[in-house]
């Protein structure tokens, strides 16, 4: 019998997601309410921050928080390269020209250094993404930051949960964005949340997130609201509901040990390749200090040995026999837009590009089995002999 496929990411939903959804359902009231602001409440907790302002995606995340530090169209904002179209296109939305980074190789995360190469006297702020859930060195980039009055947006779209030194994911930096796209690690379906310490961060984006018109503008349609309302500010559209909410309350609970879930795949996948005879020809991705919690959103493996070519004759073969991959990240500076607008070349930021080219992420998610990461690891072996 052919082996069932094994895609590349499979959502973890329960019945207490099921039930949560059903509730709201039944309760009559399906938008931004009282699950939303339990869901920021949690958040809040889990994160360690005083405020989470429960967006409809981390993309609005970051938008708002530039947005509230006043980014404009005469400011540039530090950007990793090895990113999603996101981490850009927020700087964009504010008419700033994003000034694109180089990782580090290993972590794929940005360091203080490869910050540095990028600040410019009109240099506001840094977008610190936390690559595949391992933590950046954020505290690093913040002394930098910090000694230049630039502010440190932390990207934590990959990094729930995850800390480093104790310190959560989100909460280091002036503000954080968390995503709970379909794929993440806690997720709503879409969804995303700003978590800040920084009162006029928070007041900004609640006001902000619903058509710039005065914070409690949700309540309008409660027995308790007022049909009367201000608009204070040309806004946006971007309040979660009270039905994603509700699935991610349940998530959220359900966020350890899906990780712990992750970290024995991710421990499986590392002894089964670093015990086969291709060992060789795969650089597994870099592990957790002592004092570092990874939220294995990713596993990102390089090729010894090969390009671009190899690496996609690769991915086809493992299609061919129904197990799904992905690449993270093609760099921004690759892209038409950012070539075309900024006039990047190929061969600026070369770490960048040289880890895209040899880069696979294989399946890694709570429902994966073992015997399906035992089956990942033998097609990619038969892949990499083909
Ligand atoms: C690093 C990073 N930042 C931001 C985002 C955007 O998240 P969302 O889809 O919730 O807007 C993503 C989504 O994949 C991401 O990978």
């Amino acid at each position: 019998m052919k082996n069932a496929a094994i895609p590349f990411h499979r959502p973890s939903i329960t019945a207490p997601e099921r039930d949560a959804v059903m509730s709201v359902l039944e309760s009559g009231w399906l938008t931004t309410g009282e699950r939303t602001m339990a869901f920021e409440a949690a958040v809040s907790a889990a994160v360690g921050s005083r405020h989470a302002v429960a967006l409809n995606s981390a993309t609005a995340a970051l938008h708002l928080a530039l947005e509230a530090l006043h980014i404009g169209p005469d400011d540039e904002v530090i950007v990793p390269t090895y990113t999603f179209a996101a981490c850009g296109e927020v700087v964009r939305y504010l008419g700033a020209r994003p000034r694109l980074a180089d990782i580090d190789g290993r972590t794929l995360n940005l360091t203080v250094e490869s910050v540095e190469a990028q600040l410019r006297p009109s240099t506001r702020a840094v977008i610190v993404v936390h690559f595949g859930g391992l933590m950046a060195d954020v505290e690093g980039i913040m002394a930098l930051a910090n000694s230049r009055g630039i502010a440190v947006i932390e990207d934590a779209a990959h990094a729930l949960p995850a800390s480093r030194r104790g310190r959560a994911a989100g909460s280091v930096g002036s503000a954080g964005a968390l995503s709970f796209y379909a794929t993440k690690t806690v997720t709503t379906g879409e969804g995303g949340m700003l978590v800040t310490d920084d009162d006029g961060i928070a007041d900004r984006a609640r006001v902000m997130r619903l058509h710039g018109i005065s914070r409690d503008a949700w309540k309008r349609y409660t027995a308790a609201g007022s049909w009367y309302y201000e608009i204070e500010d040309a806004g946006f559209k971007y309040n979660m509901t009270d039905l994603a909410a509700a699935i991610g309350i349940v998530q959220l609970e359900r966020a350890e040990d899906m990780r712990r879930s992750r970290e024995h795949i991710a421990d499986r996948y590392a002894s089964a390749i670093g015990s086969s005879t291709f060992a060789s020809e795969i650089e597994l991705p870099v592990w957790p200090a002592a004092d570092e919690v990874h939220a294995w959103h990713l596993f990102p493996v390089r090729l010894a040995d090969g390009g671009a070519d190899r690496r996609a004759a690769i991915i086809e073969r493992l299609r061919d026999v129904g197990i799904g991959t992905s690449v993270h990240f093609i760099p921004l500076h690759l892209h038409p837009y950012y070539r075309r607008t900024f006039g990047y070349e190929t061969t600026d930021l070369p770490v960048a590009t040289r880890e895209y080219e040899r880069e696979i992420s294989l399946p890694i998610y709570p429902d994966l089995t073992d015997a399906e990461v035992d089956r990942v690891v033998e097609a990619l072996g038969d892949a990499l002999r083909a």
